[in-house]
């Protein structure tokens, strides 16, 4: 199996350019679907999780062709409403397409998404939403179907400001008869993103960004040309790799805007973060100071900095309490940082971090992407030759995070 190996101690300098946003880019694709015509997608992140989304197009029978981070596809003879099971099980997102074939075809079946290791991810809130335009579900035999043959628009309020709820609930409105609006929506730049893009192709969104969207039915939405925002979690880990290694750093095609509860956070620590015409500039010399984190809905702390931000708190001066409450099991890279001479003690949702002088090099596993990320991070500053496995995880979620990272001076490969 393949992994990253980093020796650890050198600080980071030079200049790296964001990504597109992997969780812009897998509802834009589930989207495309809605439209007739051609979309071109650019700036798309040439993952393996956007690998699956344009696999599952294709299944769907939609034209898809990718070419250097430009993905066009065009969804006039989609011709299934089942998504394969393989598919859906690989990548929770793949439920993501289950509004826009309600929409189309007046039907769709997705297999029960598994849950993964940071939860078990249910889709409640999406079926719920569905029910509110008129849809009804049927259960059974691992699979979920839903049937409408014409949405109606409704009143729908969210337990929970779910991210991908609001999405599949927005794009599968955008066609409904009448007018529907989602309270206690999620209001995270991924979901402003997609509204962005449906009102280019037609459609009649308002509200994205905050916790009431207001989605006026339309006849029909026609593709269009498309370039997805920047990955405000791709920036963050780089900020937090410059921050644990004492480097400097420039980040260029950032939405700084994206990424204030993250700054704010950093900053408090005593990371030098500075927008300039470029991008992001971060400055950073250890120790860091401890600080408390609870990761929240958007704009709060995101939860898919958590485990980044772990890792560098594992060094700071003094302790501190990172509060997950987005997912009920996002610790996994606890018990690997703690081989790394990391001293945590998890309490229920809230992880203790004693900052510790120095972390040492082990072989450790990737459990998730974001947990994968902070071993990587963890190994950029631990004194040795640090092994990170399960490397496939860290693909899902970051283009060239290896090439990017020699390039600014850290000793780091991947090989079996
Ligand atoms: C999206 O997942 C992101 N994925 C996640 O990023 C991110 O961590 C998450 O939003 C929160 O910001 C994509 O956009 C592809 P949720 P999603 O629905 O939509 C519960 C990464 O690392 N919930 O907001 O699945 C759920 O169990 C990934 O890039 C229900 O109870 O997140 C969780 O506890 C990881 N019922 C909480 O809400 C539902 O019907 C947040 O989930 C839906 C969700």
């Amino acid at each position: 199996m393949e992994k990253i190996t980093i020796r650890g101690g050198n600080p980071l300098k030079g200049t790296v350019k964001i990504n597109g946003a992997k969780n812009s880019a897998l509802p834009l694709l589930a989207a495309s679907l809605l439209t007739l015509g051609k979309n071109s997608f650019r700036d798309v992140p040439m993952l393996e999780d956007v690998a699956t989304k344009c696999q599952l197009l294709s299944a769907l029978g939609a034209k898809v062709e990718t070419s250097q981070g430009i993905v066009e596809v065009n969804a006039d003879n989609i011709d299934t409403f089942e998504t394969p099971y393989d598919l859906v099980r690989k990548m929770r997102a793949s439920v993501l397409v289950m509004g826009p074939l309600l929409a189309r075809l007046g039907r769709a079946r997705v297999s029960l998404p598994g849950g993964c290791n940071i939860g078990t991810r249910p889709i409640d809130l999406h079926l719920k939403g569905f029910m509110a335009l008129g849809a009804e579900i049927i259960m059974g035999h691992g699979y979920i179907e839903a049937v409408a043959p014409q949405l109606t628009g409704g009143r729908i309020y969210l337990d929970y400001p779910s991210v991908g709820a609001t999405e599949n609930i927005m794009m599968a409105a955008t066609v409904a008869q009448g007018t529907t609006t989602i309270e206690n929506a999620a209001a995270e730049p991924e979901i402003v993103d997609l509204a962005n893009y449906l009102n280019a192709a037609g459609a009649q969104i308002r509200g994205a960004g905050t916790n009431l969207i207001r989605i006026r039915g339309v006849e029909k939405l026609v593709g269009r040309e498309y370039t997805v925002i920047p990955d405000r979690i791709e920036t963050g880990t780089y900020i937090a790799a410059a921050a644990i290694t004492g480097g400097e750093l420039l980040l260029e095609n950032v939405v700084s805007d994206h990424l204030k509860p993250v700054v704010a956070k950093y900053q408090e620590m005593g990371v030098q973060i500075e927008e300039v015409e470029r991008g992001l500039k971060v400055n950073s010399s250890l120790p860091l100071a401890a600080v408390d984190v609870k990761t929240l809905p958007y704009p709060g702390f995101p939860t898919d900095m958590q485990a980044q931000t772990m890792a560098l708190l594992a060094l700071a001066r003094g302790t501190s309490v990172v509060t997950e409450s987005v997912f009920e099991n996002r610790f996994m890279h606890v018990a690997e940082l703690k081989r790394m001479n990391a001293s945590i003690k998890i309490d229920g949702r809230s992880a203790v971090v004693e900052g510790v002088d120095f972390l040492s090099a082990a072989q450790v596993n990737a459990s998730d992407l974001r947990a994968g990320a902070a071993l990587v991070i963890a190994g950029l500053a631990a004194q040795g030759v640090t092994e990170v496995g399960n490397v496939h995880h860290i693909d899902r979620g970051y283009y060239r995070l290896v090439e990017n990272l020699q390039s600014l001076g850290a000793e780091i490969k991947r090989g079996v």
